[in-house]
């Protein structure tokens, strides 16, 4: 039985987090976002504070091959619905819809995260005097009555793409399958599920002992209330086979088209550097999911 959404509140924790990390970037909103929503930050800041500077350009990459993957679809593609699911503080919703203001993005998360995002998004736009074609539901993702409630603005005659942006690595295979199944219905037989999570599986979090910042991110998962055992993705081979098991055809990319800012912005030492930039070469993938035929 899926667990009640009491249990899975703690999870928002981490899109703090993250909101917090996109602040290293130089994307446009993420500062907005962040000083928007986060009145109580030290948390999360005093979690990571000695050792945040290790993990930040790992999920700098995550996030920028993600939005170099779901432009080149929507480029190529011409698709104008998207849907982010466990959307936290990503900027993406409002960096899409400015790129394509025909473009319907909606976003998901549990309610207190969509609750102070939907008003920090509505301040940005005030002041910017703009209106986007943005959306916001608070709901649980695996629960299909909910998701589909959240997308009443698309078109379910035209094809659709679905985000998840570390939101698998917080779930079982049957939460998984779950949400893979709502995502599903939504992308249609010509849309996408585009996801980096499996790039992030316990092969590759062998990282974090090499950076030595095992112990923030046991922290972490602890007050998500997750573990990364249990939780998450194994390898890539297993993550595949899962996909296709699932119905799914499996498309990898690594993007190299994007700059990496958190490097200067954290001051970060050579060596660290390096041993970053190689992993990050060799792993920030991003999957892409289509029904297979
Ligand atoms: C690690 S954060 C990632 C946020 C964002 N995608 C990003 O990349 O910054 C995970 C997000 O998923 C949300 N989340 C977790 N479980 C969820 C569920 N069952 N339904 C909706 N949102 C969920 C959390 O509240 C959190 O905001």
């Amino acid at each position: 039985m899926a667990e009640p959404q009491r249990d899975i509140k703690k999870i928002s924790f981490t899109g703090d987090g993250q909101g917090h990390f996109k602040t290293f970037y130089d994307l446009p909103y993420a500062k907005e976002l962040y000083d928007l929503t986060t009145e109580k930050r030290l948390d999360y800041e005093d979690i990571s504070k000695s050792e945040r500077r290790k993990i930040i350009p790992l999920f700098e990459a995550r996030h920028k091959s993600t939005i170099s993957v779901i432009k080149q679809i929507v480029k190529e593609k011409g698709i104008r619905q998207i849907l982010d699911m466990g959307s936290g503080l990503s900027g993406v919703g409002l960096i899409m819809t400015d790129l394509y203001p025909d473009l319907i993005f909606i976003e998901v998360d549990l309610p207190e995260m969509i609750e102070k995002k939907e008003t920090a998004v509505y301040m940005i736009n005030k002041k910017l005097r703009k209106s986007t074609n943005l959306y916001f539901f608070p709901g649980d993702v695996r629960d299909s009555n909910e998701v589909q409630k959240a997308i009443a603005p698309f078109d379910l005659n035209k094809p659709s793409i679905v985000i998840m942006e570390g939101l698998f690595s917080y779930y079982d295979d049957s939460d998984k399958i779950k949400i893979l199944e709502n995502a599903k219905k939504i992308q249609g037989r010509d849309g996408y599920i585009i996801t980096p999570d499996p790039s992030m599986d316990s092969n590759r979090r062998k990282i974090f002992k090499i950076l030595n910042v095992e112990e923030s991110a046991r922290q972490v998962a602890e007050k998500a209330g997750r573990s990364f055992e249990r939780h998450g993705f194994q390898n890539e081979e297993l993550t595949d086979e899962f996909f296709k098991n699932q119905g799914f055809r499996v498309e990898k990319f690594r993007p190299e088209d994007y700059t990496m800012n958190s490097f200067k912005n954290l001051d970060i030492d050579k060596v660290t550097e390096k041993i970053l930039k190689d992993d990050i070469k060799k792993n920030a993938k991003v999957w892409v999911l289509k029904i297979a035929p």
